[in-house]
């Protein structure tokens, strides 16, 4: 074991989902090994613990997951459980943590970012309860790694990642695990495999999208060889370090043929994807696109068909950006809604006390009380089980759902790489306004309320201030901004806007004529495009 002087980092605050950063930067010498000993000294209690570790499998991964043993060790970790290769899915590591009594994780990507040398990496610690932990404690880490003046490591041979079995260093005991078994088992205890199986039997056919990340092996494994479809039903699904060149990132830009195949005479019944780690999901119909917000709610609504859901549903949480499309489905359910900052660490306090079983992100993210983090799989799982139990295409189970609850017509417009001075001056220009922005009127809308969103945990009472500016509109209309926390180029701004159509009105129009006003207010308001100097958003999602 050796204690090495090091000098502190300035840029170790993580951010909405862990520490984020260009490969070049954790390759630094003592960049890895600073924060990762910030989290040590952070959590005494490491030490004599057990830990996960693993990671969606992308440049950086295998070198990261060697560092992270030795400093373990050196540490005095007395077990670590680790993903074969390396590899373990978002929603996997929270499993394996919850079901072996974990102490904590690292879960290590950048999610839906680019790999290989010239993109991101990424490392994430989790909790006790699987989840991202609270914002206090990754305050903790970010001070420590301010001060930090030596790390611990020990000097062995790499551990081989490749076989599953037992190894050590020094004192400290490794166990290399299948990553897919206990993930795949806790599925099948919460759908209905059988129904689902008879559904692919008589003719159903699906398209998964893997993306070449992490979820390749799952999907195997679940879709072909325990639901029995056929290996042609997915699409890149061995996992690559750079994910063959392209972003794991679930959307029309990025899962591209998947689109295409999906809104062409030739479409299956179902398509879905996934991102670098596994944790975000688009599902897809016949020529139909399910956008996340709707996916909650229609998930919210109809979760009691599947077997791990017969009981109901205690309540239902969403990111502040996310529609409101839950809200409707609760109010009717009569059960709890809770509107969160943006992030799956804000869900954790929920689900630990069971307020709520289903919580989602307009990003992509959907999950529930199985584990403490966002789930794709699970979510194209619970797809599954519906369209099996119900017997309703995808477009159906949309339409009906519209019928029933009215339509949140839904956008969010990213401007991505911008100057951080002139996002920040975006935000501050419509802070300065908020006093005197209700009642005045823009493009026939007058707005009802203007703040900036401040959550105060109704667990633990701790209180995140500066979450997004919300402007809300007497309709029922809104939009929403704030600056990304995961970028790791210049700053992203997002606006989100969203306009509400009762089941009465037009559920059939276009999204994007539809919200044409809602952006020029938001532009009026914010100044926007001509503070970025940019005539459109960077992705329109
Ligand atoms: C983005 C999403 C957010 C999600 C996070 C991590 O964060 O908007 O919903 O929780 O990625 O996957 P942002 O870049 O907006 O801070
Ligand atoms: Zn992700």
């Amino acid at each position: 074991m050796r204690t090495v002087s090091t000098v502190p980092f300035t840029d170790q605050k993580p951010g909405t989902s862990g520490l984020r950063k260009q490969v070049k930067t954790f390759q630094k010498p003592g960049y890895l090994e600073n924060f990762v000993q910030s989290i040590f000294d952070s959590l005494p209690e490491l030490s004599g613990g057990t830990l996960v570790i693993g990671g969606d499998g992308r440049f950086f991964n295998d070198k990261a997951i060697q560092t992270i043993l030795s400093m373990a060790a050196a540490n005095g970790v007395k077990k670590a459980l680790v993903g074969q290769s390396g590899l373990l899915s978002t929603p996997a590591a929270s499993c394996v943590i919850r079901k072996y009594g974990a102490d904590g994780g690292f879960v290590l990507s950048a999610s839906h970012n680019p790999g290989g040398p010239n993109g991101d990496f990424g490392i994430k610690y989790n909790g006790k309860n699987g989840g991202p932990v609270v914002e206090s404690v990754t305050e903790k880490i970010f001070a420590r790694s301010k001060v930090i003046e030596s790390y611990k490591i020990t000097d062995n041979d790499d551990v081989n990642l490749e076989k599953a079995g037992l190894d050590r260093i020094d004192s400290m005991q490794i166990e290399i695990f299948n990553s897919v078994t206990d993930y795949a088992n806790m599925m099948e205890g919460l759908f209905d495999f059988d129904a689902i199986r008879r559904m692919f039997a008589s003719g159903f056919e699906i398209c998964f999208d893997a993306m070449h990340a992490i979820t390749g092996p799952y999907a195997k494994e679940i879709f072909v060889k325990r639901l029995g479809t056929s290996a042609g039903s997915l699409m890149n699904a061995v996992p690559l370090p750079d994910f063959g060149g392209g972003h794991p990132d679930p959307g029309p830009t990025y899962a591209k043929e998947l689109f295409a195949k999906m809104f062409s005479d030739k479409a299956p019944n179902f398509g879905a994807c996934s991102d670098g780690d596994g944790d975000r999901n688009i599902v897809l119909g016949k020529n139909t696109y399910v956008s996340p917000s709707d996916s909650l709610a229609i998930i919210t609504a109809n979760a009691h068909l599947a077997k791990g859901y017969k009981k109901g549903i205690a309540g239902v949480a969403r990111s502040m950006p996310t529609s409101r499309a839950a809200d409707r489905v609760a109010e009717k359910l009569g059960i709890e809604c809770f509107e969160t900052p943006t992030g799956w660490k804000f869900f954790g306090n929920l689900l630990d006390a069971g307020r709520i079983t289903i919580c989602g992100e307009e990003s992509a993210g959907a999950g529930s009380d199985h584990v403490r983090e966002k789930d794709g799989l699970w979510a194209i799982l619970m797809w599954l089980n519906i369209i099996a139990v119900s017997g309703k295409s995808v477009e159906d189970i949309l339409k009906d759902h519209w019928q029933e609850f009215g339509r949140n017509y839904y956008a969010r417009h990213d401007y991505e790489s911008v100057d951080k001075i002139k996002a920040e001056k975006i935000m501050r220009t419509v802070e300065q306004q908020l006093a005197e922005l209700p009642g005045k009127s823009f493009h026939g809308e007058t707005i009802l309320k203007a703040d900036s969103f401040a959550y105060t945990d109704p667990i633990d009472g701790s209180v995140s201030k500066n979450q997004g500016m919300r402007i809300d509109f007497e309709s029922g209309s809104r939009f929403v901004l704030r600056l990304s926390g995961t970028g790791t180029v210049g700053a992203t701004l997002r606006v989100y806007l969203e306009k509400y159509v009762p089941p009465t009105g037009d559920l059939a129009q276009d999204t994007h004529k539809t919200l044409a006003d809602l952006d020029l207010i938001a532009n009026e308001i914010a100044k926007i495009k001509s503070t970025l100097e940019r005539e459109s958003p960077s992705v329109i999602s």
